[in-house]
């Protein structure tokens, strides 16, 4: 017999809700104690879901039971105060219960009328990010899935609107003078990505050099551009670091406006990293002028500590993303509803069918308060100068890089071990860890130099914590010195 639906009975539904709800709450007990990462080998993970498509369903009971066992028990420690790998920040638990109820209700934030609640409060969040960070209040804005949406979007938007009178939405690039975009070379390899899909070419992205302090080199900036000028190129976009991901440096961004506004090209700011720390009043002096862009990147999975994915792409206001991305279609139409001042958010990106991304971002504001998150950041900060100061006053770490933000990047220097052993053994380190376990910590180059890197993002960390990521690295590389690197489960 055809079956009328997928919906279990009420009863049984009830149960795999109580199920669920065991999982979870047992997964938020044991979330002090949560390893970094958990380590298999990559064949045995296939071999966990390496299975034929299943024809006919099983118990869901016994579906969350291996969930838990094989999903669950089996993730990185993201949650836990043990993660300190590129930018990955702890979650929070009220999001976590809105991406549920927002899946339950499956709304489309597409037009107005498909999903007017969350239309609105997908506004309102915008609306509230300009203030957090202290852009114009009439600012347009749209939820995107993180700060590499976050920059493609902005670009978009630059694109578009610089070339507007050659209606390049229509033409396409034919024909135009190669045009230029201006960037440090510690900016995110999103920004590659996005010139590249923009058909800009990455030829025509500037990385121009950093300074000591990993900022991007303003005379460097402006001689690039006047060479690219005389050379018959047309500039005609800067982005300026709001918090970089390498060390969390914050451009010059006052100079940054000054010059974009000069040569008048489009000044993007990628604050995916550090863009909410400007709410901080003891650092908000570091970021004068980001409130000067023409657009701003903005990741919520990071600093407001989101379940992924969430971030935001502000513009100075609505129009810009119109203007960037409608295109008229009859079946959405909307012409008969001109009275209404309804946003429609498929006008406004490149999506038509959207997920309600900031249902979650509006409940954790109200169910926390902002003042309650940027004290968690300001702890994060609190944090990484905490782990600075270890590592100084360590004889076996020497600290890399100086922030104002939550990154700091060491090594691992031993007592006795010269130079090529130093850069050998922290390489060793990354895979060495993982197969321990406890912590999970990635690395990056700085200076052409290999370097540990801890992303301190979790508002579950204490400085107990710091101290165990330190003396778990200090342990594995002891036993690392002069031996071979350890496999994972060896
Ligand atoms: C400065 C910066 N920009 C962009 C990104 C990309 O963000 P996402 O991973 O959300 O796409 C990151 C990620 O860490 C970042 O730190």
């Amino acid at each position: 017999m055809m079956q009328s639906s997928l919906d279990y009975s009420m009863k049984e539904l009830e149960s795999i809700l109580q199920k669920t709800n065991e999982i979870i709450l047992n997964q938020y007990k044991q979330s002090k104690e949560q390893p970094g990462f958990r380590c298999a080998k990559q064949k045995e993970v296939e071999a966990w879901f390496d299975e034929p498509l299943p024809k006919l369903g099983m118990d869901p009971i016994k579906l969350l039971e291996k969930v838990k066992e094989k999903v669950l028990e089996n993730a990185n420690g993201n949650f836990g105060p043990n993660m300190y790998g590129y930018v990955i920040s702890g979650g929070n638990q009220i999001s976590t219960i809105a991406d549920f109820l927002a899946s339950t209700i499956n709304q489309n934030v597409a037009k107005w009328h498909m999903s007017p609640v969350m239309t609105e409060i997908e506004k309102r969040v915008v609306a509230w990010t300009a203030e957090m960070v202290g852009f114009v209040p009439e600012a347009g804005g749209v939820m995107v899935s993180g700060g590499s949406a976050a920059t493609l979007t902005g670009l978009t938007v630059a694109r578009n609107i610089f070339f507007r009178q050659k209606n390049i939405n229509k033409h396409g690039l034919f024909g135009i003078k190669p045009f230029t975009v201006y960037c440090s070379t510690e900016t995110h390899n999103c920004t590659d990505k996005s010139v590249a899909l923009l058909g800009l070419g990455t030829d025509h992205l500037r990385r121009i050099p950093v300074k000591d302090d990993f900022t991007i080199d303003l005379s460097a900036l402006e001689s690039k551009i006047l060479a690219d000028i005389a050379a018959g190129y047309t500039p005609f976009c800067v982005i300026g670091n709001a918090g970089t991901v390498n060390t969390g440096a914050v451009d010059d961004l006052v100079g940054l406006s000054a010059i974009a506004k000069k040569y008048g090209l489009w000044f993007h700011v990628d604050g995916a990293y550090g863009g909410l720390v400007v709410s901080l009043p003891g650092l908000k002096h570091k970021y004068n002028g980001m409130q000067l862009a023409d657009s701003i990147g903005v990741d919520y999975h990071k600093w407001l500590y989101q379940p992924f994915e969430v971030g935001c792409t502000l513009v100075k206001n609505w129009s810009l993303l119109r203007e960037a991305y409608f295109k008229q279609a009859d079946y959405l139409d909307t012409s008969f509803e001109k009275e209404e001042q309804r946003v429609e958010f498929n006008e406004h990106y490149f999506q038509l069918s959207r997920n309600a991304k900031a249902f979650k971002v509006w409940m954790s504001l109200k169910a926390y308060g902002f003042s309650k998150i940027q004290a968690m950041m300001q702890k994060d900060i609190n944090l990484a100068r905490y782990l600075e100061n270890l590592i100084n006053t360590s004889d076996d770490f020497e600290l890399k890089s100086k922030s104002d933000l939550g990154i700091v990047c060491f090594r691992y220097i031993g007592s006795r071990l010269t130079s090529a052993e130093i850069t050998e053994i922290n390489q060793k380190l990354i895979i060495a860890l993982e197969s321990d376990g406890r912590i999970f910590i990635t690395g990056t180059r700085l200076n052409d130099e290999f370097v540990l890197r801890a992303c301190i993002i979790n508002h579950r960390k204490s400085e107990a914590s710091i101290e165990y990521m330190l003396d778990t690295i200090r342990d594995v590389a002891k036993s690392l010195v002069g031996s071979e690197t350890q496999e994972c489960y060896a």
